[in-house]
């Protein structure tokens, strides 16, 4: 489709849900469907940068997620492992930069840090855009490590209580990324699941029926159609309206 003329979001976000369903009910299995998730996510984030999205935040996997069957997280930490290496040389190769959001340590694999570290480095200077990929992600998490790296630097003296604002904060997190414009969560789910609390206050949401993998470019379309009919108002009132 030609976005000439639309709203383009700065900042995307997708919560990729629905991977199982979407195996159930093709009688595949469940890792089937986290395979066919990211052959999806390849195509669909190509996409979603080249009409000129800036950053795209990606949720891959909750700290909530180890409570699935130990094979499940084997297979998907495993996919990880396997695949985040040719998808960030195929998305660097757009001048993407490729950050990680998450806890980095136990119960991820060494291998999956490791790979996080080297590929966070070796995007660095990309400029054309920015893939955030949430992993052993948690949205209060998220919240409670920045608060505890803000109240080490007050009780060091490197920071005033004064000086911390709304905007500052953001800077504590694990990236520092701007707000949440438009968040689409696939599946037909209408929740957040501890996605990305601080960022999302003012971001539309969209909810397609579709699963992840059915999740097409002609989908993605049409959640930048909707968003372009919504008013955003962030508080104030809409001064397009007639009657004020
Ligand atoms: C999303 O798909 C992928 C992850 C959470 C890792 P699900 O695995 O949650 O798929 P459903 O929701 O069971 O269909
Ligand atoms: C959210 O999906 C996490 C990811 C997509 C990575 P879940 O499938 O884990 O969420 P719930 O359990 O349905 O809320
Ligand atoms: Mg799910």
């Amino acid at each position: 489709m030609d976005y000439t003329g639309l709203k383009i979001p700065t900042h995307v976000a997708i919560i990729m849900d629905g991977n199982g369903r979407w195996a159930l009910e093709r009688g595949k299995k469940r890792s089937e469907g986290h395979l066919a998730g990211y052959e999806n996510l390849k195509t669909l984030s190509e996409y979603i940068f080249q009409k000129g999205i800036k950053v795209l935040s990606i949720y891959a996997f909750s700290t909530e997620n180890f409570k699935r069957p130990k094979a499940e997280v084997d297979f998907l930490m495993n996919l990880f492992v396997e695949k985040m290496k040719e998808y960030s040389d195929y998305i660097a190769k757009r001048d993407i930069k490729v950050l990680f959001s998450g806890k980095r340590s136990e119960p991820i694999p060494k291998k999956a840090i490791e790979l996080m570290n080297e590929i966070e480095r070796n995007t660095e200077k990309n400029s054309s855009g920015i893939l955030n990929v949430c992993i052993n992600y948690g949205g209060r998490l998220e919240i409670v490590e920045a608060v505890k790296n803000i109240s080490l630097l007050v009780r060091e003296e490197k920071l005033k209580i004064e000086s911390i604002t709304e905007d500052s904060f953001s800077h504590y997190l694990f990236q520092d990324l701007p707000d949440i414009d438009l968040l689409i969560r696939t599946s037909g789910e209408v929740r957040v699941s501890n996605f990305m609390l601080y960022q999302l206050s003012y971001a539309e949401m969209y909810f397609p029926k579709a699963y992840f993998p059915s999740f097409s470019t002609d989908e993605f379309d049409k959640a930048i159609l909707t968003y372009n009919k919504r008013n955003r108002r962030f508080g104030g009132i809409d001064y397009e309206s007639k009657n004020h």
